[in-house]
């Protein structure tokens, strides 16, 4: 591939690097309790009309997507909801003004109604993804989907298999692929400027207090009951990597384990719960009363209530009764602290990525090599040299955890569904699945010890 002079790219790409700044939402968070980047003003100007939709499962990620309704009513409305717990569906019925009739205990009862909505917005556990997707595409809703797709590599093809037989769209949360520094990164590599694309590193620090949280001790910390943590935490690596490459990823290799947070490590005094008088409990990082009763943080899974002279009290009643109050090394998890995979990609173009808990930091961390070039980057800041040039140029940006991601991806849905005009997603159904089926792959050679082909 002939490479582009620099000149040429930033022609091709409209803008110049250097630090740039993104404004953010005044309110709404994400999990990391980070502010949300905002969309710019491009991709909110290709709206047709505003459109209806109905969100399943208002926990975290329903308010992520249903706050961008706040923000922008000109776009969106949401006319329903399902949610199961009664303060989240009272809260989100209240903060989207819900009609009582389209107010629901759980997804089935949505589908009982005829269709009211123009789409759908999908934000339930794992394992409740296929159920409400193939309801929703026999109803000829469009649709918001979180990843994983589903747990299950069958239900993904079913699920690719109607939304192109009714024709509807279908927008996998594959956030990261919405984010400026990975779009900046994708529009560089397929530019040619790096030259030929030889090999690639990712590495995903998942923070070992997010570590804990999410898969020890968290919604996801059983493999069986949710998905494994290779499509749990890092289906999101596995499609960046692939839409990076925008090649066909032919093999992968996966090894891994849960070596630190079980029964065998708990320490002498430790007890069943961090509030049963944990003699170690002042110097285990993993206390929970240390990260949600005295730092209060990651505290985004639990209810509390507005007035906030309570939070103390309800925090403990969560940690004397939930699985949050739990001891690291006496839980019921299976997901593996550290997990990596090699990959072989058309070209022979090689890929090693590693997942691991044992981090003080977050952020997605990436170099790519080219024949002509090279990128360093950590989703904040991006470093590409140009071997031809001899220059090299700095990239910077503010970030969210998802770098952005969240509401431009709600944007791009919105106009999509707006417009009938599927080619304003990069994450529809049929991009998205490869990537799934490349997770699925590694986690059979990760327990079978094999060198996996991908079948597509
Ligand atoms: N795209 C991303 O970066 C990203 C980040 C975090 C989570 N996720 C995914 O988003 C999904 C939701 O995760 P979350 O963190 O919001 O979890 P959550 O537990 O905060 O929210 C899920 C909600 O679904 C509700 N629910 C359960 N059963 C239901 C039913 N039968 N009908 C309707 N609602 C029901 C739960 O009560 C809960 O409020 C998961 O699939 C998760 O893997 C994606």
């Amino acid at each position: 591939m002939q490479p582009l002079s620099r000149r040429d790219l930033l022609e091709k790409l409209g803008y110049t690097l250097g630090a740039l700044s993104f404004p953010v939402s005044s309110w709404a968070t994400n999990e990391l309790g980070e502010k949300l980047i905002l969309p710019n003003r491009h991709r909110q100007n290709r709206i047709k009309k505003q459109i209806t939709a109905i969100t399943l499962g208002a926990g975290n990620r329903g308010n992520v997507y249903g706050d961008y309704a706040t923000a922008y009513p000109d776009q969106i409305k949401i006319v329903g909801v399902a949610e199961p717990i009664e303060i989240r569906r009272k809260r989100y019925s209240e903060k989207h003004n819900i009609q009582s009739q389209d107010q629901f205990t759980t997804w089935e009862h949505v589908f009982e109604k005829e269709k009211f909505a123009d789409a759908i917005i999908i934000t339930t556990p794992d394992d409740l993804h296929y159920g409400p997707c193939m309801a929703a595409l026999k109803q000829g809703y469009d649709i918001l989907l979180e990843k994983p797709i589903s747990p299950s590599e069958e239900e993904c093809r079913d699920i690719l298999e109607l939304a192109n037989k009714n024709k509807r769209i279908v927008a996998v949360c594959h956030v990261l692929r919405y984010a400026p520094y990975f779009e900046r990164l994708r529009e560089i590599m397929q530019s040619g400027l790096l030259g030929n694309v030889v090999s690639m590193q990712h590495f995903e620090p998942i923070q070992h207090i997010h570590m804990s949280h999410s898969f020890v001790r968290g919604n996801w910390h059983n493999s069986k009951e949710t998905a494994p943590i290779i499509l749990a935490k890092s289906c999101h690596d596995l499609d960046i990597i692939k839409w990076l490459i925008g090649k066909n990823c032919k093999k992968i290799q996966a090894f891994g384990k849960l070596s630190w947070f079980h029964e065998g490590n708990a320490p002498e005094g430790s007890t069943k719960r961090c509030t049963d008088g944990c003699s170690v409990e002042s110097t285990c990082p993993y206390s929970a009363l240390k990260i949600y009763h005295r730092d209060r943080i990651w505290l985004h899974h639990f209810d509390l209530p507005e007035d906030k002279s309570k939070h103390g009290e309800v925090i403990m009643d969560y940690l004397k009764h939930s699985n949050y109050g739990r001891c690291v090394y006496r839980m019921e998890n299976d997901q593996p602290d550290h997990y990596t995979s090699n990959m072989l990609f058309d070209d022979d173009i090689t890929v090693s990525f590693n997942m691991e808990a044992f981090t003080d930091y977050h952020g997605r961390r990436t170099r790519i090599m080219g024949s002509m070039g090279d990128i360093v980057g950590d989703m904040y800041s991006y470093k590409w040299s140009n071997f031809i040039t001899g220059e090299s140029e700095e990239w910077k940006h503010e970030s969210d955890g998802h770098g952005g991601g969240d509401w431009n991806l709600m944007s791009d849905w919105i106009a999509a569904v707006s417009n009938q005009d599927e080619s304003l997603l990069t994450s529809t159904i049929s991009d998205s699945i490869e990537s799934h089926i490349m997770g699925f792959a590694a986690e059979k050679s990760r327990l079978n010890h094999t060198v996996e082909d991908i079948v597509l």
